[in-house]
């Protein structure tokens, strides 16, 4: 994807988080001198395999694994201190270098153990479903304006009469929602003393760097997390996330102007998911939901929880393309398919009788759809040792050709497992 005229590119997920972007961007990462996420946070989760070990990735890019990427936290990501270092010691551990190569924006707002007892207290009454690493509320805080931020760290002063005020206003929101739990204001001292000289090495004005880099023609890759689905603007509000997943939010998070961007990946499953509450309209049918979680592990990488799991849905991927601006598509899990005799794929929705080729704005009216399928062939064979669209069944590249008619988007990529070299670039 990178070219001459494509060297600042946004991959972004567009179905419902999970889609498979660490690995397109790991992929992708070869060839990027900077790596930059953009929003959300400990939140999201990138399973690496390194040798015969595996973890997760939250919040530092996968970029990290190429010794040349430089790696960037932006200032629209809300940052866990704790669980970055603990990213960071096992990245260590297996002999990953990561110093010099990764940096934090000072202007990025702190996720601190408060919004994770918030986030707890308000799921009990909510039921979003949310991962519980306290994302809402340190996003509510942000644009509260009274949150804090990686740069209050450098005056300790500061920091600590700030951290007064929040512990004590996190306290009276934790008695107002029933929740016995509080928050200690000497823990939290004690942490940011404690974190406070490893992240304050790491941060930096960030967006100037990005706009240093592509000023100097380097490749830049921002990596969104979740999907378009889970955006707070676009999404199936309520049940998102508290952040710009799209493309546009790539330009705010990351500290550059939007017309630096010139390429938009939009990866899809060849399938769909969701974890968490909310409405999924093509959620298969029972054996077939089992089939598709069992054959794609499709559990959280986060939270561990399973996801639900249906057929690839065009109206949510049309969707998708529109609200990002996508310019390709990559296709991941083709392979999951591999055994199924018919595929089906929901081309538009019937909604109260009528037809329904967009995504309604209220959620109580997505979740009463009822979808329009096409039944395509499956291919019944192996495809995880394709290397080009020529060695795939001619049932997959036909899945894959109706994939990319429907949603209007170029394929660019095609996954066909879980290793780096599963992939055909188109
Ligand atoms: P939160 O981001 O923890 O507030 O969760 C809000 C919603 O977004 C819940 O439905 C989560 O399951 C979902 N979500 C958040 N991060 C991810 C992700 O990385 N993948 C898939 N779903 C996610």
């Amino acid at each position: 994807m990178f070219d001459e005229r494509t060297t600042c590119m946004v991959v972004v997920g567009a179905q419902w988080g999970d889609e498979g972007k660490g690995k397109l961007v790991d992929v992708l990462a070869e060839r990027a001198d900077f790596v930059v996420r953009y929003q959300g946070g400990a939140n999201a989760g990138h399973t690496v395999v390194i040798g015969d070990t595996q973890f997760v990735l939250r919040q530092i890019p996968s970029g990290i694994l190429h010794r040349s990427v430089t790696c960037v936290i932006g200032n629209g990501v809300v940052l866990e201190p704790e669980n970055l270092f603990a990213e960071l010691d096992q990245l260590h551990q297996r002999g990953i270098d990561t110093t010099g190569r990764l940096f934090v924006s000072d202007r990025a707002h702190l996720v601190l153990p408060y919004h994770k007892l918030l986030d707890a207290a308000s799921e009990r009454s909510q039921k979003l479903g949310t991962t519980g690493r306290g994302i809402g509320p340190a996003y509510e805080d942000k644009y509260g304006r009274r949150g804090i931020r990686v740069t209050d760290l450098r005056r300790v002063e500061c920091a600590q009469s700030l951290l007064t005020e929040r512990v004590d206003r996190a306290n009276r929101l934790l008695a107002m929602m029933g929740s016995s739990e509080r928050a200690r204001y000497e823990d939290h001292v004690e942490l940011l003393q404690r974190l406070a000289p490893r992240l304050l090495p790491l941060a930096a004005d960030t967006g100037l760097m990005v706009h240093r880099a592509i000023r100097a023609g380097r490749r830049v890759l921002l990596e969104g997390a979740q999907g378009a689905l889970l955006d707070v603007d676009h999404g199936t509000y309520p049940y998102v996330t508290s952040s710009n997943t799209t493309a546009g939010g790539a330009a705010v998070g990351a500290g550059i102007g939007p017309t630096a961007i010139n390429g938009v990946l939009g990866v899809v499953k060849a399938y769909t998911t969701r974890v968490g509450n909310g409405p999924l309209p093509t959620e298969a049918a029972s054996p077939f939901e089992e089939r598709l979680r069992e054959l794609g592990g499709e559990f959280g990488a986060v939270t561990g929880r399973p996801r639900r799991c249906g057929w690839f849905d065009a109206t949510v991927v049309r969707y998708a393309a529109r609200v990002n601006g996508l310019t390709g598509l990559a296709v991941t899990k083709l392979d999951v398919l591999d055994s199924f005799a018919e595929i089906p794929v929901g081309l538009a929705y019937r909604l109260d009788g009528e037809s329904c080729e967009e995504i309604p704005a209220e959620v109580e009216a997505l979740g009463r759809v009822h979808p329009i399928y096409e039944s395509l062939p499956g291919w019944q064979q192996p495809t995880g040792a394709a290397r080009r669209l020529a060695d795939l069944p001619s049932a997959a590249r036909a899945y894959l050709d109706r994939l990319e008619a429907l949603s209007g988007v170029p394929v660019r990529y095609v996954s066909v497992g879980t290793r780096r070299d599963q992939i055909i670039e188109v």
